[in-house]
């Protein structure tokens, strides 16, 4: 199911709206959105730049690597030069600089700039995904947004990732050595709708198309699908669109749900299958302190050793499929994700 396109559509969110809001008003050049998969990063991200008269590009950096096996530079060139020619084309203005040669990224964000500056617009470069900009080869993408954050006083980055972890790896800024060491950047955290968010948002849903929901059905979707925007949204499509009983519909959602993310979960483990499998089923059966699902995963996927154990548990973690709560025990966020676990054959 798509993201949503417009803040009509969209439910809530309005903190965070008024935070990219800010960020732009007081001319914040970087932004990182953090959010598990399916809480609705992009649907933020598209609802709120859909509402500007900024000139910005919204590009989704996992197309692109899955498209290129990499993220080449040209590849953002085209799409931000495009984006931009289509913008000063509506509001029938000049570049102000030759866009028919090859500017580089740098060149072209310099001119955008200088474009912007003049009229007092701020250029948007939105990068959803952007943990895949990792995949730069030769080219150092947190070295360009550095680059771009140091001196370009009209372009913000908006960079969102839903494996936080990996997101925080690439961005490194925590990292003397790394480019984007020590910047000043708004960091928002979308969170999972709490209980009561989750019962507005299927309310909403439910008027919308003319119907309604038993207070019985809301607390056990809650419950089951625990405040993900996107498990809710399946949810109320099987419910509203397709008709289907209460029952009928959860259960929909945690099949086709688990499918969705059984697929996923495969590329992450593929190269170390049977050690994830059985460090997954550990931590799904309450096997989940560190020496408890080593335990459980020597005896049956044969010993390993501490330092490639925790390996894959930070791996686990980067990728936002396993978290590690307070007391050091590893859990299993997403509840579709458990039940998807459970299925997983070694
Ligand atoms: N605030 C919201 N109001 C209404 N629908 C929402 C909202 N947030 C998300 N959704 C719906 O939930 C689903 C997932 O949203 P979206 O794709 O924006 O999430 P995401 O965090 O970008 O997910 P992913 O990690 O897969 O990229 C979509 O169907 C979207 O329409
Ligand atoms: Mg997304």
């Amino acid at each position: 199911m798509n993201p949503k396109e417009s803040i009509k559509d969209l439910y809530d969110r309005k903190k965070e709206l008024e935070s990219l809001s800010l960020s732009l008003k007081n001319g914040e050049r970087l932004v990182i959105v953090y959010g598990v998969r399916r809480v609705g990063k992009t649907s933020l991200i598209r609802a709120f730049l859909n509402e500007r008269d900024f000139p910005y590009i919204l590009l989704d950096m996992k197309e692109i690597y899955y498209v290129h096996g990499s993220v080449p530079i040209k590849a953002l060139y085209n799409a931000v030069a495009k984006e931009f020619v289509r913008f000063i084309g509506k509001v029938g203005s000049e570049p102000g600089f030759d866009l028919s040669e090859d500017l580089g990224l740098t060149g072209l964000l310099k001119g955008i700039n200088e474009w912007c500056r003049a009229r007092k617009l701020t250029f948007i470069v939105a990068l959803d995904e952007s943990q895949y900009l990792r995949f730069g080869g030769k080219i150092r993408y947190d070295g360009i947004i550095a680059w771009g954050v140091d001196n370009l006083s009209n372009v913000t980055f908006i960079l969102t990732g839903s494996e936080a972890g990996m997101l925080r790896e690439f961005l490194r800024y925590e990292d003397t050595e790394a480019p984007l060491y020590g910047r000043f950047r708004n960091e928002i955290y979308l969170n999972r709708f709490t209980k009561e968010e989750g019962f507005g948002f299927l309310r909403r849903g439910f008027k919308e198309s003319g119907k309604t929901i038993s207070e019985k059905a809301l607390e056990e979707v809650s419950r089951d699908l625990d405040g993900i925007s996107g498990w809710l949204t399946y949810y109320g499509y099987y419910r509203t669109v397709e008709g289907m009983k209460h029952e009928d519909a959860i259960k929909q959602v945690f099949r086709e749900g688990s499918q969705l993310t059984l697929k996923e979960i495969e590329k992450v483990i593929s190269r170390s299958r049977k050690r994830y499998i059985y460090i997954l089923k550990a931590i799904v059966d309450g096997l989940d302190t560190w020496g408890v699902i080593k335990a459980y995963v020597s005896s049956n996927a044969g010993s390993l050793s501490d330092t490639i154990l925790n390996s894959l548990l930070q791996t686990l973690i980067k990728l936002g499929i396993v978290e590690k709560a307070a007391d050091d025990r590893y859990m299993i966020p997403d509840p579709v994700a458990v039940y998807a676990i459970k299925r997983l054959k070694p």
